[in-house]
């Protein structure tokens, strides 16, 4: 037990942790990256293809019948569990890279005007940012950057003449996947709504890991990544404020987004299936509903309790042994992405020799070039956990560190 989670029972749902890798336990400590799945999940995805296989919509028989509620019903829960309390007001996709580029296409490109602001911080995935930078191309507006304090939270001192009258836009990521951070959603919405700009909340990694409610946070946009949440790879999809949907431009055409289709002109359909062009990830959003049954069996409490468990016990255990670790240290602000630079040894060789020991963590910069300029390092690596994770493995993550400072002579 960690915390409320049984791990070693969680363990048993997750067929792949059986496997070895290498010869050796597999240790999965990459869960930022993508999530393991449930067996729940893959029954689902199963049950979806071997008993109700059909597209959506078009069909007047009772197989697309079937798929059509049973994805309807995935954007319902999918709802529920971000606190939104119309389905309406999500709309699936293949995750947080589609929607932001889904915002930012759609909303930004519209309202933007030359001299306008988006702001955005120092610690964004690129999904989180290359995708204003076009829009800021196609509008000339303007780039603006949060700084990042010195112990990995976000610098808030300066807001007041970073987000202004000229800010349209604050896009900021709920929960770093470099360095955990977490930074107060509740007080930057409330800052962008008081000069009027709109917050993008990136909850790739948020949404996994915490509770989230857009209504309380009062959250203009969401991302959300099924496939780091035990959901599929491709599912996921924004929620979106109804109003801000509504002024919207659709940004695929074709398939069943239309309402009226002439040579030269068409109307579309109300949100969300206005954004919902061709043919849809639909078994993918439907084992994303078993992912969130399953995650909301265990509580998003407890799930959030045991990370910052197995957080704090990893980043002392990472700091005894001699690595520096990134990002906030109190686990009350921050989740369990914990980068670290260890003995001057690369990380790329780091996580090859970890492989070898059949530990995964991720090297690299992590979509995040503009980071580790800041930090001031080429590369991290990174270990991530979930509900699967327990400190056992933490544990073996440092033995294969030890034994990788022995083969480098560090
Ligand atoms: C903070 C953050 N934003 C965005 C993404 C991209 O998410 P997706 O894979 O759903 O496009 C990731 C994935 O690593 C992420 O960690």
């Amino acid at each position: 037990m960690i915390g409320e989670l049984d791990v070693a029972r969680i363990r048993k749902d997750f067929p792949i942790l059986e496997r070895r890798v290498h010869d050796r336990p597999l240790v999965y400590l990459d869960s930022s990256n993508t999530s393991q799945k449930p067996r729940q999940v893959i029954d689902r995805v199963s049950e979806f293809y071997e008993r109700h296989n059909a597209n959506l919509y078009r069909g007047v028989y009772e197989l697309s019948e079937e798929a059509t509620a049973m994805f309807e019903d995935a954007r319902a829960r999918l709802a529920q569990f971000i606190g939104a309390s119309d389905p309406g007001s999500v709309i699936f996709n293949r995750g947080t890279t589609e929607s932001t580029n889904l915002v930012a296409h759609g909303y930004a490109r519209k309202v933007l005007r030359p001299g306008d602001e988006i702001l955005l911080t120092e610690m964004e995935h690129h999904s989180n940012l290359v995708p204003w930078q076009f829009a800021a191309q196609a509008t000339g507006a303007t780039l603006r950057f949060i700084p990042l304090a010195e112990d990995g939270t976000l610098d808030l001192s300066g807001l007041e003449s970073l987000l202004t009258e000229r800010t349209k836009l604050l896009g900021v990521s709920g929960m770093s996947n470099v360095l955990g951070t977490m930074p107060p959603l509740e007080r930057l919405a409330a800052a962008a709504h008081a000069v009027g700009a709109v917050i993008v909340v990136d909850g790739a990694q948020l949404v996994p890991h915490a509770t989230v409610d857009v209504q309380a946070l009062d959250i203009d946009f969401l991302t959300i990544s099924g496939h780091k949440m035990l959901g599929p790879t491709a599912s996921g999809g924004l929620y979106g404020r109804r109003e801000l949907l509504e002024r919207m431009d659709p940004f695929l055409g074709g398939g069943e987004m239309i309402l009226e289709v002439y040579p030269d002109r068409s109307t579309f359909k109300a949100p969300p299936w206005k954004f919902e062009a061709g043919t849809m990830n639909i078994a993918e959003e439907i084992g994303l509903a078993a992912a969130i049954e399953y995650l909301e069996e265990l509580g998003m409490r407890a799930v959030r309790r045991h990370e910052q468990e197995i957080t704090a016990y990893a980043i002392a255990r990472l700091t005894e042994a001699g690595a520096t670790v990134f990002g906030p240290r109190d686990v009350e602000q921050r989740g369990g992405a914990v980068s670290f630079w260890f003995k001057d040894i690369h990380p790329h060789d780091l996580a090859q020799i970890l492989d070898q020991e059949g530990v995964c963590i991720r090297a690299g910069h992590h979509c995040a070039q503009p980071l580790m300029r800041v930090l001031g390092v080429p590369a991290t690596a990174r270990a991530s956990f979930y509900i699967y994770n327990s400190n056992d493995e933490v544990d073996a993550l440092v033995g294969a560190l030890e034994r990788a400072e022995a083969i480098f002579g560090a």
